[in-house]
């Protein structure tokens, strides 16, 4: 566990990230009841827990399919805090705030007191000292969103919108709401293949830990060996460097953007080196089963991990993993901010059993 945000910015060996984090990221996200009030991370949720994420974000659909306002956050404030640039998680992120009816604020980083050096600790303490009951975070960091949930007052929720390449928990559970609403099969009987930038991929870490919870047996990874993480077969997934063996008859097609600004040293050959070898084409679409889903979390970069068409294309549900990550991300805000409430009267509970007369 990183002790400070310094500590936290060395570069890691993924594999390590990913012991690291894992083993202390379960309990500081729960109540005593087991209930969300951080959402830092899916490795060290259980299937029930995983479950009552995407059952709670099929409640903001009505019976048309379209997502619905629903006040449960009205009074509260959220600081949307993105230190690293975003299009989809950001913006969903305010769109599910406001449809909960919460006080939202934007903090604008690039224009922020942390670019005169002001150190992110020193930032939190000052949002908070401004009132707010939940803060959103993406940073470049892996461990931040962790660092931030031991560093604020325990009143506050923290939500990673993505922490460097460790995890990115909505986009996960985005992606698990997307199979479980449009794939014709429960996750039980799904074949997932993962194409792409595995290693500095903070979503495959998030999908695969989120497939494995809700089931999901066959798992396959294809990349070449320089972007695939070292013992990544630890993790119960098959690797194929081989695209036209990897999707043969698989369920789900998920591609991944090449994190170009994660890679330190030239990784790969050229871009059309890399289409040739790894795009997602209509021809490899075609190998897979016919009614198979092909998902992205964008950004895409078209013409080198997946073909235009195919984006575009009739099994294609990247428009709809972003319109599902507005309702999990109303679900995450909404059972954080109830188990925030639930540990605060236990709180309370505890410290008047402690101290009758004066209840601290
Ligand atoms: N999928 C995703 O995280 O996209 P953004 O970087 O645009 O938020």
């Amino acid at each position: 566990m990183p002790t400070s945000l310094s500590d936290s910015c060395r570069p890691y060996d993924s594999d390590s990230i990913h012991q690291r984090l894992n083993s202390s990221l379960s309990r500081p996200q729960l109540n005593k009841d087991g209930h969300l009030r951080h959402f830092l991370g899916v490795e060290g949720l259980n299937k029930s827990q995983l479950q009552t994420i995407i059952a709670k974000a099929e409640t903001f659909f009505d019976e048309q399919g379209q997502l619905i306002n629903s006040p449960e956050l009205e009074g509260c404030t959220v600081m949307n805090l993105f230190f690293e640039p975003s299009t989809r998680t950001r913006t969903t992120f305010e769109v599910a705030e406001k449809r909960l009816g919460a006080n939202v604020l934007n903090i604008d980083i690039a224009r922020s007191s942390t670019k005169k050096g002001e150190s992110l600790r020193d930032t939190l303490w000052n949002l908070q000292a401004m009132t707010a009951d939940i803060f959103v975070v993406r940073h470049s960091a892996s461990g931040a969103a962790h660092f931030m949930a031991t560093e604020v007052t325990p009143d506050i929720a923290i939500i990673n919108g993505g922490d460097g390449w460790h995890a990115h928990p909505t986009q996960g559970m985005l992606d698990m709401l997307t199979i479980h609403r449009e794939a014709p099969r429960p996750f039980e009987e799904l074949s997932v293949a993962i194409i792409g930038d595995i290693k500095h991929s903070r979503v495959a870490r998030s999908d695969i830990s989120a497939l494995q919870t809700l089931g999901v047996t066959d798992i396959r990874v294809i990349a070449p060996r320089t972007l695939l993480p070292k013992g990544i077969e630890r993790y119960g997934v098959t690797v194929f460097e081989d695209i036209n063996e990897g999707v043969k008859d698989c369920d789900v097609i998920m591609g991944l953007r090449i994190q170009n600004e994660r890679i330190g040293s030239p990784l790969l050959a050229t871009s059309s080196e890399y289409y040739k070898h790894y795009g997602i084409t209509p021809e490899r679409v075609a190998l897979a089963k016919p009614d198979a889903l092909v998902m992205h979390p964008g950004p895409m970069n078209r013409g080198v991990e997946i073909a235009s068409s195919v984006a575009d294309g009739a099994q294609s549900v990247i428009l709809k993993q972003v319109n599902n990550g507005i309702a999990i991300r109303m679900a995450v805000l909404s059972l954080a901010m109830q188990g925030q409430r639930e540990y605060q009267l236990a709180r309370r509970q505890t410290q008047t059993q402690n101290n009758p007369q004066t209840g601290v």
